[in-house]
């Protein structure tokens, strides 16, 4: 299965993820957490992709898709895989259809900006695993400590509320008419594109996910 989670920052895509590459046993690859973990060994490209993630604007097209490109040749991405965060912009969508990568199912998550921004400067994350956390909504079993590793959890440079509202315009902008390229597809049967609300709990938007890829 190759599925693409697609949504605004903050809608829930890391969360998710989890349960999904459990469900269908497919690798969880997302260019957020793999630009982070090129900053934390300190590489040319986190060198490079750090300013710009922290401001919210997005890496380049070439850099992402050279990125992905390679991870996808990985043996664990043989059954497939589901993109996180890819493709962020009309180029990167195109890139894969080039490459001739079907992706069988587009899953788009929808919330709204206000609750965006409130979940945002919430998010508690384990740099290591890029786990999410949120103080209220879903929290940690130790305050501060992740579940797994029992490790320090951190807050991203990029959630603060100034730099979520340049997040929301770059995904407007650049990102959302994805959601018409997508479904444009879908309509010529290509693949399957599911639309989710992404404001009730969790488990919830998980169940909705399931019902509608099955169905
Ligand atoms: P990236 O890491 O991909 O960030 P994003 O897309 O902005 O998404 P987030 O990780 O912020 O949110 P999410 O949807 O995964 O939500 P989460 O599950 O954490 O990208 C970061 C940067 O990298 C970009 O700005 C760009 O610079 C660069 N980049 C990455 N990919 C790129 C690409 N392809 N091209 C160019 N540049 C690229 O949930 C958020 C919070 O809400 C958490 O605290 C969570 O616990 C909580 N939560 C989740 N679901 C619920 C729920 N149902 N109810 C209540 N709370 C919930």
């Amino acid at each position: 299965m190759k599925i693409i989670l697609l949504g605004p920052p903050g809608a829930g895509k890391g969360t998710q993820a989890e349960s999904i590459c459990q469900e269908y046993s497919i690798p969880h690859i997302s260019t957020g957490n793999m630009l982070r973990e090129a900053i934390e060994a300190g590489t040319e490209l986190g060198l490079e992709a750090k300013s710009l993630m922290d401001a919210g604007i997005l890496v380049s097209d070439e850099v992402i898709i050279g990125l992905v490109e390679e991870r996808i040749t990985a043996p664990d991405c043989s059954g497939g895989f589901l993109f996180d965060g890819f493709p962020r912009t009309i180029p990167q969508a195109e890139a894969l259809i080039e490459r001739n990568i079907k992706i069988e199912a587009v899953v788009e998550i929808d919330v709204p900006n206000q609750t965006i921004i409130d979940r945002m400067s919430g998010r508690r994350m384990h740099p290591a695993s890029g786990r999410n956390y949120h103080i209220v909504y879903n929290p940690p079993k130790t305050e501060g400590k992740d579940d797994i590793t029992g490790e320090d959890l951190i807050q991203r440079e990029d959630d603060k509320p100034e730099t979520v509202k340049d997040r929301l315009k770059v995904y407007e902008d650049q990102t959302s008419p994805l959601i018409e390229f997508y479904s444009n597809l879908s309509s010529n049967d290509a693949l399957k594109y599911i639309k989710v609300s992404g404001t009730s709990s969790p488990n919830q938007v998980t169940e909705d996910i399931f019902y509608k890829l099955k169905n």
